[in-house]
Protein backbone atom coordinates (compact mmCIF):
# COMPACT_ATOMS: atom_id res chain seq x y z
CA UNK A 1 0.00 0.00 0.00
CA UNK A 2 3.04 1.96 0.56
CA UNK A 3 3.19 5.13 -2.28
CA UNK A 4 5.00 7.92 -3.21
CA UNK A 5 3.23 10.96 -1.32
CA UNK A 6 3.30 12.53 -4.84
CA UNK A 7 1.66 9.70 -6.78
CA UNK A 8 -1.33 10.84 -4.42
CA UNK A 9 -1.20 14.55 -6.33
CA UNK A 10 -1.30 13.02 -9.73
CA UNK A 11 -4.54 13.34 -10.29
CA UNK A 12 -6.35 16.60 -11.82
CA UNK A 13 -7.43 18.53 -8.87
CA UNK A 14 -8.85 21.74 -8.54
CA UNK A 15 -7.12 22.57 -5.13
CA UNK A 16 -3.51 21.86 -7.04
CA UNK A 17 -4.75 24.21 -9.80
CA UNK A 18 -5.40 27.38 -7.69
CA UNK A 19 -3.21 29.33 -6.70
CA UNK A 20 -3.39 31.25 -3.44
CA UNK A 21 -4.43 34.66 -3.89
CA UNK A 22 -0.68 36.44 -2.48
CA UNK A 23 -2.66 39.44 -1.81
CA UNK A 24 -5.05 37.52 0.96
CA UNK A 25 -1.96 35.28 2.44
CA UNK A 26 -0.34 39.11 2.91
CA UNK A 27 -3.26 40.57 5.12
CA UNK A 28 -2.74 37.35 6.80
CA UNK A 29 0.57 37.34 7.23
CA UNK A 30 0.42 41.18 8.77
CA UNK A 31 -2.53 40.51 10.97
CA UNK A 32 -0.43 37.28 12.59
CA UNK A 33 1.49 40.03 13.38
CA UNK A 34 -0.52 41.78 15.56
CA UNK A 35 0.36 39.00 18.50
CA UNK A 36 2.80 38.72 21.30
CA UNK A 37 5.75 37.24 20.83
CA UNK A 38 4.94 34.03 22.17
CA UNK A 39 8.18 32.08 20.65
CA UNK A 40 10.55 34.18 23.04
CA UNK A 41 11.47 33.81 26.48
CA UNK A 42 10.46 37.07 26.34
CA UNK A 43 7.28 35.94 26.62
CA UNK A 44 6.65 34.62 29.99
CA UNK A 45 3.23 35.14 30.66
CA UNK A 46 0.15 32.59 29.35
CA UNK A 47 0.38 28.83 29.06
CA UNK A 48 1.96 28.65 25.55
CA UNK A 49 5.03 27.23 24.09
CA UNK A 50 5.97 27.62 20.31
CA UNK A 51 5.61 24.12 18.17
CA UNK A 52 8.85 22.34 17.88
CA UNK A 53 10.08 22.53 14.24
CA UNK A 54 9.98 19.07 14.00
CA UNK A 55 5.72 18.95 15.21
CA UNK A 56 5.53 21.53 12.65
CA UNK A 57 7.06 20.50 9.93
CA UNK A 58 5.60 17.00 10.35
CA UNK A 59 2.48 18.46 10.75
CA UNK A 60 2.47 20.43 7.30
CA UNK A 61 3.77 17.33 5.29
CA UNK A 62 0.94 15.67 6.94
CA UNK A 63 -1.27 18.56 5.92
CA UNK A 64 -0.48 17.33 2.14
CA UNK A 65 -3.11 14.44 2.40
CA UNK A 66 -5.48 15.85 5.57
CA UNK A 67 -5.93 12.86 6.93
CA UNK A 68 -9.05 12.35 9.30
CA UNK A 69 -8.37 10.05 11.96
CA UNK A 70 -11.96 9.33 12.80
CA UNK A 71 -11.86 5.99 10.61
CA UNK A 72 -8.99 3.96 8.88
CA UNK A 73 -10.68 5.06 5.73
CA UNK A 74 -9.44 8.64 6.88
CA UNK A 75 -6.47 7.90 7.71
CA UNK A 76 -3.98 4.91 7.34
CA UNK A 77 -0.82 5.72 8.82
CA UNK A 78 -1.60 8.55 10.45
CA UNK A 79 -3.95 6.07 12.78
CA UNK A 80 -1.22 3.80 13.24
CA UNK A 81 0.86 6.94 14.40
CA UNK A 82 -1.41 8.32 16.90
CA UNK A 83 -2.05 4.58 18.74
CA UNK A 84 1.65 4.62 18.75
CA UNK A 85 2.39 8.39 20.04
CA UNK A 86 -0.37 7.67 22.27
CA UNK A 87 0.91 3.98 23.74
CA UNK A 88 4.33 6.18 24.41
CA UNK A 89 2.54 8.47 26.63
CA UNK A 90 0.63 5.59 28.27
CA UNK A 91 4.02 4.41 28.88
CA UNK A 92 5.10 7.56 30.67
CA UNK A 93 2.51 7.34 32.88
CA UNK A 94 3.16 3.88 33.53
CA UNK A 95 -0.07 2.06 32.42
CA UNK A 96 0.57 -1.61 31.93
CA UNK A 97 -2.39 -1.56 29.96
CA UNK A 98 -4.68 1.70 28.66
CA UNK A 99 -7.33 3.04 26.55
CA UNK A 100 -6.98 6.58 24.69
CA UNK A 101 -6.52 8.48 22.12
CA UNK A 102 -5.60 12.57 21.24
CA UNK A 103 -8.52 14.87 21.30
CA UNK A 104 -8.86 18.66 20.25
CA UNK A 105 -7.52 19.26 23.64
CA UNK A 106 -8.00 19.26 27.33
CA UNK A 107 -11.37 20.30 27.83
CA UNK A 108 -12.60 17.09 25.38
CA UNK A 109 -10.06 14.73 27.80
CA UNK A 110 -11.28 15.47 30.48
CA UNK A 111 -15.38 15.26 29.32
CA UNK A 112 -14.31 11.97 28.47
CA UNK A 113 -13.20 11.27 31.27
CA UNK A 114 -15.69 12.34 33.05
CA UNK A 115 -18.74 10.81 30.86
CA UNK A 116 -16.85 7.52 31.36
CA UNK A 117 -16.72 8.19 34.79
CA UNK A 118 -20.70 8.79 34.75
CA UNK A 119 -21.46 5.55 33.17
CA UNK A 120 -19.21 3.79 35.95
CA UNK A 121 -21.16 5.36 38.58
CA UNK A 122 -24.22 6.56 37.01
CA UNK A 123 -25.95 8.87 39.62
CA UNK A 124 -22.86 9.54 41.63
CA UNK A 125 -21.17 13.36 42.06
CA UNK A 126 -17.75 14.62 40.68
CA UNK A 127 -15.67 16.58 43.22
CA UNK A 128 -12.64 18.68 42.11
CA UNK A 129 -10.65 21.18 43.66
CA UNK A 130 -11.45 24.84 44.13
CA UNK A 131 -8.35 24.86 41.87
CA UNK A 132 -9.30 22.75 39.21
CA UNK A 133 -9.60 23.88 36.19
CA UNK A 134 -12.81 25.65 35.53
CA UNK A 135 -14.36 23.58 33.03
CA UNK A 136 -14.49 20.97 35.24
CA UNK A 137 -17.72 22.41 36.69
CA UNK A 138 -19.03 23.28 33.31
CA UNK A 139 -18.31 19.92 31.53
CA UNK A 140 -20.44 18.17 34.40
CA UNK A 141 -23.10 20.95 33.84
CA UNK A 142 -23.44 19.78 29.83
CA UNK A 143 -23.22 15.49 31.09
CA UNK A 144 -25.45 16.83 33.43
CA UNK A 145 -23.78 15.12 36.55
CA UNK A 146 -23.88 16.71 39.81
CA UNK A 147 -20.51 18.38 40.74
CA UNK A 148 -18.92 19.96 43.84
CA UNK A 149 -15.75 22.07 44.64
CA UNK A 150 -13.24 20.84 47.76
CA UNK A 151 -11.57 23.66 49.66
CA UNK A 152 -7.71 24.15 49.11
CA UNK A 153 -5.24 24.86 51.77
CA UNK A 154 -2.64 27.86 50.97
CA UNK A 155 -0.64 25.80 48.55
CA UNK A 156 -3.17 25.71 46.07
CA UNK A 157 -3.88 21.87 46.85
CA UNK A 158 -6.89 19.66 47.79
CA UNK A 159 -7.55 19.51 51.44
CA UNK A 160 -8.34 16.31 52.42
CA UNK A 161 -10.77 16.92 55.39
CA UNK A 162 -12.93 18.65 53.30
CA UNK A 163 -12.86 15.71 50.74
CA UNK A 164 -13.35 13.43 53.37
CA UNK A 165 -16.51 15.46 54.30
CA UNK A 166 -17.62 14.53 50.66
CA UNK A 167 -16.83 11.16 50.39
CA UNK A 168 -18.79 10.16 54.00
CA UNK A 169 -21.92 11.35 52.49
CA UNK A 170 -21.67 8.41 50.16
CA UNK A 171 -22.54 9.93 46.60
CA UNK A 172 -19.40 10.90 45.47
CA UNK A 173 -17.99 8.06 42.39
CA UNK A 174 -15.01 10.25 41.15
CA UNK A 175 -12.45 12.60 42.40
CA UNK A 176 -10.64 14.59 39.91
CA UNK A 177 -7.09 15.13 41.44
CA UNK A 178 -4.94 18.03 39.00
CA UNK A 179 -1.49 17.48 38.83
CA UNK A 180 -0.28 20.80 38.18
CA UNK A 181 -2.86 23.65 38.62
CA UNK A 182 -3.81 26.27 35.90
CA UNK A 183 -3.22 29.26 38.45
CA UNK A 184 -0.09 28.16 40.07
CA UNK A 185 1.15 24.35 38.89
CA UNK A 186 0.19 23.14 42.49
CA UNK A 187 0.13 19.82 42.74
CA UNK A 188 -2.84 17.65 44.66
CA UNK A 189 -1.97 15.14 47.31
CA UNK A 190 -2.51 12.12 44.84
CA UNK A 191 -1.17 9.71 47.67
CA UNK A 192 -3.93 10.67 50.16
CA UNK A 193 -6.22 10.93 47.86
CA UNK A 194 -5.94 7.51 46.21
CA UNK A 195 -6.28 6.08 49.58
CA UNK A 196 -9.28 7.89 50.44
CA UNK A 197 -10.78 6.64 46.98
CA UNK A 198 -9.73 3.55 48.09
CA UNK A 199 -11.42 3.68 51.31
CA UNK A 200 -14.86 5.03 49.86
CA UNK A 201 -15.05 3.30 46.57
CA UNK A 202 -14.37 6.09 44.15
CA UNK A 203 -12.43 6.70 40.73
CA UNK A 204 -9.71 8.71 40.62
CA UNK A 205 -9.78 11.10 37.55
CA UNK A 206 -6.07 12.85 36.59
CA UNK A 207 -6.45 16.52 35.03
CA UNK A 208 -2.73 16.83 34.25
CA UNK A 209 -3.32 18.36 30.89
CA UNK A 210 -0.66 21.00 32.02
CA UNK A 211 1.65 19.35 34.31
CA UNK A 212 1.34 15.44 33.32
CA UNK A 213 4.60 15.79 31.14
CA UNK A 214 6.72 15.93 34.71
CA UNK A 215 6.74 12.74 35.45
CA UNK A 216 9.78 12.41 33.81
CA UNK A 217 11.30 15.10 35.27
CA UNK A 218 14.40 14.97 37.11
CA UNK A 219 14.43 18.25 39.43
CA UNK A 220 11.06 17.89 40.98
CA UNK A 221 10.44 18.43 44.80
CA UNK A 222 10.29 15.09 47.23
CA UNK A 223 6.06 15.50 47.40
CA UNK A 224 5.88 16.32 43.39
CA UNK A 225 8.06 13.42 43.13
CA UNK A 226 6.05 11.42 45.33
CA UNK A 227 3.01 12.38 43.89
CA UNK A 228 4.00 12.01 40.07
CA UNK A 229 5.58 8.74 40.98
CA UNK A 230 1.27 7.34 41.85
CA UNK A 231 -0.39 8.53 38.18
CA UNK A 232 -0.59 5.09 37.12
CA UNK A 233 -2.84 4.10 40.06
CA UNK A 234 -5.46 6.61 38.89
CA UNK A 235 -8.50 5.22 36.61
CA UNK A 236 -7.49 8.06 33.75
CA UNK A 237 -5.00 10.61 33.11
CA UNK A 238 -5.47 13.91 30.79
CA UNK A 239 -2.03 14.96 29.68
CA UNK A 240 -1.92 18.09 26.83
CA UNK A 241 0.77 17.34 24.37
CA UNK A 242 -0.21 21.22 23.00
CA UNK A 243 0.70 22.80 26.42
CA UNK A 244 3.95 20.62 27.22
CA UNK A 245 4.58 18.53 24.58
CA UNK A 246 5.63 21.26 22.16
CA UNK A 247 2.46 20.44 19.91
CA UNK A 248 0.13 22.92 17.73
CA UNK A 249 -3.14 23.54 18.95
CA UNK A 250 -5.65 21.46 19.26
CA UNK A 251 -3.49 18.11 20.98
CA UNK A 252 -5.27 16.89 24.14
CA UNK A 253 -5.06 13.00 25.43
CA UNK A 254 -6.93 10.93 27.60
CA UNK A 255 -5.80 7.83 28.63
CA UNK A 256 -7.93 5.10 30.49
CA UNK A 257 -6.47 2.23 32.95
CA UNK A 258 -9.04 -0.16 31.93
CA UNK A 259 -9.52 -1.11 28.00
CA UNK A 260 -13.05 -2.24 28.87
CA UNK A 261 -14.46 1.10 29.34
CA UNK A 262 -14.49 1.31 25.82
CA UNK A 263 -17.79 -0.69 26.07
CA UNK A 264 -19.57 2.67 27.00
CA UNK A 265 -18.16 4.15 23.53
CA UNK A 266 -19.90 1.19 21.59
CA UNK A 267 -22.14 2.97 18.29
CA UNK A 268 -22.03 1.78 14.67
CA UNK A 269 -21.30 3.83 11.88
CA UNK A 270 -23.00 3.47 8.70
CA UNK A 271 -21.01 5.79 7.03
CA UNK A 272 -17.21 4.31 7.65
CA UNK A 273 -15.73 1.65 9.35
CA UNK A 274 -15.93 -0.41 6.32
CA UNK A 275 -12.44 -0.58 4.61
CA UNK A 276 -10.92 -2.49 7.61
CA UNK A 277 -11.74 -4.79 10.95
CA UNK A 278 -9.38 -3.14 12.91
CA UNK A 279 -10.33 -0.84 15.77
CA UNK A 280 -10.84 2.56 14.36
CA UNK A 281 -10.29 5.44 16.40
CA UNK A 282 -13.84 6.90 15.84
CA UNK A 283 -14.93 3.64 17.87
CA UNK A 284 -13.51 5.19 20.94
CA UNK A 285 -13.55 8.42 20.70
CA UNK A 286 -16.28 11.01 21.27
CA UNK A 287 -15.41 13.39 18.23
CA UNK A 288 -15.52 12.06 15.32
CA UNK A 289 -13.42 13.86 12.63
CA UNK A 290 -10.26 14.61 13.84
CA UNK A 291 -6.59 15.79 12.34
CA UNK A 292 -4.48 13.00 11.43
CA UNK A 293 -1.88 15.46 11.22
CA UNK A 294 -1.85 16.02 15.03
CA UNK A 295 -1.09 12.44 15.50
CA UNK A 296 1.65 12.64 13.20
CA UNK A 297 3.54 15.67 14.64
CA UNK A 298 3.12 14.08 17.86
CA UNK A 299 4.59 10.72 16.57
CA UNK A 300 7.11 12.84 14.98
CA UNK A 301 7.98 14.97 17.65
CA UNK A 302 8.01 11.75 20.61
CA UNK A 303 10.58 10.35 17.92
CA UNK A 304 13.06 13.22 18.33
CA UNK A 305 12.43 13.72 22.22
CA UNK A 306 11.71 10.33 23.11
CA UNK A 307 9.54 10.31 26.57
CA UNK A 308 11.85 9.17 29.08
CA UNK A 309 13.59 10.20 32.38
CA UNK A 310 17.01 11.94 31.83
CA UNK A 311 16.40 12.42 28.17
CA UNK A 312 16.73 15.24 26.11
CA UNK A 313 12.93 16.41 26.72
CA UNK A 314 12.98 15.40 30.23
CA UNK A 315 15.53 18.13 30.87
CA UNK A 316 14.10 20.79 28.88
CA UNK A 317 11.41 20.47 31.58
CA UNK A 318 14.02 20.35 34.33
CA UNK A 319 15.26 23.79 32.65
CA UNK A 320 11.78 25.14 33.08
CA UNK A 321 11.82 24.29 36.70
CA UNK A 322 15.22 25.49 37.39
CA UNK A 323 13.83 28.99 35.46
CA UNK A 324 10.82 28.95 37.94
CA UNK A 325 12.73 28.41 40.82
CA UNK A 326 15.42 31.40 40.45
CA UNK A 327 12.63 33.47 39.70
CA UNK A 328 10.44 32.91 42.90
CA UNK A 329 14.21 33.04 45.09
CA UNK A 330 15.27 36.63 43.17
CA UNK A 331 10.95 37.69 44.25
CA UNK A 332 11.52 36.13 47.73
CA UNK A 333 15.22 38.31 48.07
CA UNK A 334 13.56 41.39 46.79
CA UNK A 335 12.08 43.69 49.78
CA UNK A 336 9.62 45.24 46.59
CA UNK A 337 7.41 41.59 46.23
CA UNK A 338 5.42 39.18 48.03
CA UNK A 339 6.02 35.28 46.86
CA UNK A 340 3.15 33.47 48.28
CA UNK A 341 4.87 29.71 48.00
CA UNK A 342 7.43 28.13 46.21
CA UNK A 343 6.27 27.06 42.89
CA UNK A 344 6.04 22.99 42.46
CA UNK A 345 6.70 23.25 38.73
CA UNK A 346 7.23 26.21 36.33
CA UNK A 347 4.15 28.81 37.03
CA UNK A 348 5.63 31.86 39.78
CA UNK A 349 2.66 33.90 41.29
CA UNK A 350 4.06 37.11 42.97
CA UNK A 351 2.54 40.75 43.35
CA UNK A 352 4.33 44.20 44.29
CA UNK A 353 4.30 44.61 48.51
CA UNK A 354 1.37 46.58 49.69
CA UNK A 355 -0.96 46.69 52.76
CA UNK A 356 -4.08 46.17 51.51
CA UNK A 357 -5.30 43.64 49.02
CA UNK A 358 -6.99 46.32 46.58
CA UNK A 359 -4.19 48.82 46.91
CA UNK A 360 -1.89 45.19 45.81
CA UNK A 361 -3.87 44.85 42.76
CA UNK A 362 -3.48 48.11 41.18
CA UNK A 363 0.22 47.40 41.89
CA UNK A 364 0.03 44.11 40.04
CA UNK A 365 -1.57 45.97 37.05
CA UNK A 366 -0.15 48.45 36.63
CA UNK A 367 3.27 46.44 37.23
CA UNK A 368 1.66 44.09 34.24
CA UNK A 369 1.34 47.26 32.14
CA UNK A 370 4.54 48.70 32.38
CA UNK A 371 6.20 45.41 31.45
CA UNK A 372 4.25 45.10 28.65
CA UNK A 373 5.45 48.27 27.65
CA UNK A 374 9.16 47.04 27.94
CA UNK A 375 8.24 43.68 26.00
CA UNK A 376 8.39 41.93 28.84
CA UNK A 377 4.76 39.80 28.81
CA UNK A 378 3.52 38.53 32.13
CA UNK A 379 0.02 37.41 32.94
CA UNK A 380 -2.27 38.62 35.89
CA UNK A 381 -4.40 36.00 38.23
CA UNK A 382 -6.94 36.85 41.13
CA UNK A 383 -5.64 35.42 44.20
CA UNK A 384 -8.01 34.16 46.63
CA UNK A 385 -7.71 36.00 49.90
CA UNK A 386 -9.19 32.63 51.26
CA UNK A 387 -5.40 31.27 49.79
CA UNK A 388 -3.55 33.84 51.34
CA UNK A 389 -0.41 31.53 53.38
CA UNK A 390 0.45 32.40 56.90
CA UNK A 391 3.29 34.80 56.23
CA UNK A 392 0.93 37.17 54.41
CA UNK A 393 -1.90 37.48 56.74
CA UNK A 394 -1.04 40.85 58.26
CA UNK A 395 -2.44 42.18 54.24
CA UNK A 396 -5.67 43.90 55.13
CA UNK A 397 -8.61 41.91 53.21
CA UNK A 398 -10.64 44.79 51.90
CA UNK A 399 -11.76 42.59 48.71
CA UNK A 400 -11.80 38.72 48.52
CA UNK A 401 -9.16 38.56 46.25
CA UNK A 402 -6.00 39.78 45.40
CA UNK A 403 -4.72 40.31 41.76
CA UNK A 404 -1.18 39.29 41.39
CA UNK A 405 1.66 38.47 38.36
CA UNK A 406 2.05 35.13 37.01
CA UNK A 407 4.00 33.81 34.79
CA UNK A 408 4.35 30.35 32.87
CA UNK A 409 8.16 29.39 32.07
CA UNK A 410 7.58 26.76 29.63
CA UNK A 411 10.38 27.42 27.18
CA UNK A 412 13.97 25.72 28.48
CA UNK A 413 15.08 29.11 27.44
CA UNK A 414 13.53 30.71 29.85
CA UNK A 415 16.02 29.59 32.93
CA UNK A 416 19.09 32.23 30.60
CA UNK A 417 16.00 35.37 30.48
CA UNK A 418 14.54 34.51 34.23
CA UNK A 419 17.03 37.53 35.92
CA UNK A 420 16.40 40.14 33.03
CA UNK A 421 13.14 39.55 33.50
CA UNK A 422 13.44 40.14 37.48
CA UNK A 423 15.60 43.40 36.26
CA UNK A 424 12.84 45.29 34.22
CA UNK A 425 10.30 44.45 37.18
CA UNK A 426 12.62 45.82 40.11
CA UNK A 427 13.85 48.82 37.82
CA UNK A 428 9.97 49.75 37.32
CA UNK A 429 9.00 48.94 40.68
CA UNK A 430 11.57 52.36 41.59
CA UNK A 431 9.37 54.77 40.26
C1 LIG B 1 -5.21 21.70 34.36
C2 LIG B 1 -5.95 22.04 33.08
N1 LIG B 1 -6.98 21.28 32.69
C3 LIG B 1 -7.66 21.53 31.58
C4 LIG B 1 -7.34 22.59 30.76
C5 LIG B 1 -8.11 22.86 29.51
O1 LIG B 1 -7.33 22.51 28.39
P1 LIG B 1 -7.63 23.08 26.93
O2 LIG B 1 -7.46 24.56 27.00
O3 LIG B 1 -6.62 22.39 26.07
O4 LIG B 1 -9.02 22.69 26.58
C6 LIG B 1 -6.27 23.43 31.13
C7 LIG B 1 -5.92 24.60 30.33
O5 LIG B 1 -5.17 25.46 30.70
C8 LIG B 1 -5.54 23.13 32.31
O6 LIG B 1 -4.51 23.89 32.72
Amino acid sequence: MEKDIRKLFDLPNYVDRDKADANILKEVYNRMGNNYPYHHPLYAGQMIKPPHPVARKAYELALQVNPNNHALDGGIESSAMEKEAVAELAEMVGFKQHLGHLTGGGTMANLEALWVASKVHPGKKIVGSEQAHYTHSRITEVLKIPYSSIEVDSLGRMNMENLEMHLIAGDVGTIVATLGTTSAGAIDPLEDILRLAKKYNTRVHIDSAYGGYYRIAGRLTPYAKKQYGLVQEADSIVIDPHKHGMQPYGCGCILFKNPEVGKYYSHDSPYTYFTSGDLHLGEISLECSRPGAAAVALWATQKQFPLIAKGEFAQRLDDSLQAANELYMMLKMSDKFITFFQPELDIVLWAPRGERASAISDASAMLFDACTDQDVHLALYKYPISMLPEHLQSIEKDQDYLVCLRSCLMKPEHKYWVKFIFSVMDELLEF
